[in-house]
């Protein structure tokens, strides 16, 4: 079965586009973006992003598409890892 090509915009307000089941981290570095992480097992929630409204687990997600094939990401932040 072909996989499904998602177009998805970035909080830089580039965009780039992706197959299902891409990972998110690589794909945001394409767009020139870091996704931050921690523990890289789902616990943490340091790669918290936020997709199309919904907070996903950058680090146990894989990239999802929907029915407009298209995804806004916005990159949540949490004091606890900031600087
Ligand atoms: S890096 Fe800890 S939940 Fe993803």
């Amino acid at each position: 079965m072909k996989k499904t090509k998602i177009k998805i915009r970035w909080p830089n307000n580039s965009e780039t586009h992706a197959l299902e089941g891409d990972d998110w981290f690589s794909t945001a570095q394409k767009a020139g973006l870091k996704i931050p992480s921690g523990c890289l097992t789902g616990s943490c929630g340091a790669c918290e992003i936020d997709v199309n409204g919904k907070t996903v687990r950058a680090c146990v997600s894989d990239i999802k598409s929907n029915k407009k094939c298209f995804l806004n990401v916005s990159l949540t932040t949490d004091p606890f890892w900031e600087n």
